[in-house]
């Protein structure tokens, strides 16, 4: 409505309302270094395209005459109310594309109620970007270091900060091959952009003799020793409860067996993802396995989704096939790219208004009613 209203004034969006456009407005507007951080995936980029195909091969089914005047995009996940099925999925170095970087997102976020998840490798650190969230919802997503110290500091921070739900990302013991970031030899990380967090940590700091110092380089290679812990293992999860007592999400999900293994450990809810295709390279696409992973544990815990997901049609796709809600990468952070926390904005609203028609038109007037009826597929 605001759209069409500003129309009659000759005022339009600004920005493409259709997110696919947007990303090639990014593309254009951007440094090739931020858009290739933001726009790369792993290998021949297989896995990225086989998430938009997945989501080509599944075909919504509109239903006729079912009074769709009122409706209510709120959906209830781990324990809180949501605006709508969508949160804001955790991307990292978000400064490389727009000096406001998290706090940006956070505000954003934060504007619309919107859940925001707050990347481990964040540009600002778990304090300032509650800060500049506010009241609004906020979860923080833990890449798990080698040092236990130092995710048991993380936690601390982050519940003392407010943020509500934790998500641990399973898929990046280390990163994946991803030819931009190797042929820019990851200067984003060298330069230190996403590294706020450790930087600020005692226990990190501990590991370098108490301080950064002039020259980073020294903190920057026990960064790079520490990020990534390849030695976890299911029996590890009794960690992530005893330093955590909120929600535990696990971010990674894809086969059945895993998505089991997480809930009989207790685990509070999974995503089924494969990193946006930014860490195996011929991966399946995500989608193609969120019906398996809902039929296998849907029943006894929250499925969330991620990877591909790009205009509201898609949302009602992931939701039919299971998902509670979805998670979006890219999307915002180009729009964060291109207009800052404007940008983000624009990204959700587009999102949850394009959902709502898509859900209107298809005779749906809640997230709940829409199953897997409402598709046709592979
Ligand atoms: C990510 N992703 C990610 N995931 C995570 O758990 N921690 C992180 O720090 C990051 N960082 C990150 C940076 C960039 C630039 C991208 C594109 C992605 C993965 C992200 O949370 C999500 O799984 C994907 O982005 C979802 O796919 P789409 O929406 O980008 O297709």
């Amino acid at each position: 409505n605001e759209i069409y209203l500003n129309g009659l004034g000759d005022v339009l969006p600004g920005l493409p309302t259709d997110l696919t456009r947007l990303e090639r407005l990014a593309r254009k507007r951007l440094s090739p270094g931020a858009h290739g951080y933001v726009a790369g995936s792993a290998g021949t980029g297989a896995t990225a395209r086989a998430n938009r195909e997945a989501f080509d091969r599944w075909r919504i089914v509109p239903r006729m005459l079912r009074d769709v005047t009122v409706r209510d995009l709120s959906v209830e996940v781990l324990g809180a109310s949501l605006p709508a099925p969508v949160l804001l999925g955790p991307v990292g170095v978000l400064s490389i594309v727009h000096p406001d970087g998290e706090l940006a997102v956070a505000r954003a976020a934060s504007a619309l109620n919107v859940p925001m998840v707050l990347s481990s490798a964040a540009s600002y650190t778990i304090e300032e970007v509650a800060e500049a969230g506010g009241e609004g919802p906020r979860w923080f997503q833990l890449y798990w270091p080698k040092d236990p110290e130092i995710a048991a500091s993380f936690l601390g921070r982050a519940k003392a900060a407010g943020y509500t739900a934790l998500v641990v990302t399973l898929d990046t013991p280390m990163l994946g091959w991803r030819p931009h970031d190797l042929d820019q030899a990851y200067l984003p990380f060298l330069r230190g952009i996403g590294v706020a967090n450790y930087f600020s940590d005692p226990a990190f700091l501990k590991g370098i003799g108490g301080s950064v110092g002039a020259d980073r380089s020294t903190a920057l290679l026990h960064w790079a020793a520490i990020f990534g812990n390849p030695a976890v293992t299911w029996d590890d999860l009794g960690f992530l409860r005893e330093h955590w007592d909120g929600p535990i999400v696990l971010k990674g999900i894809q086969h059945t067996d895993d998505a089991r293994r997480a809930v009989d450990a207790g685990i509070d809810g999974v995503i089924v993802s494969n990193h946006g295709g930014r860490q195996v390279d011929g991966a399946v696409g995500a989608l193609d396995m969120l019906p398996e992973v809902v039929a296998a544990v849907g029943e006894r815990t929250t499925v969330l989704f991620d990877s591909g997901i790009r205009s509201g049609a898609d949302v009602v796709k992931a939701l039919a096939l299971g998902a509670r809600a979805v998670l979006v990468g890219r999307p915002y952070a180009y729009g964060l790219g291109l207009a800052g926390e404007a940008g983000v904005r624009h990204v959700l609203r587009c999102l949850m208004a394009e959902l709502d028609l898509t859900m209107a038109l298809s005779g749906i007037t809640r997230p709940a009613d829409l199953t897997p009826e409402f598709l046709r597929g592979p």
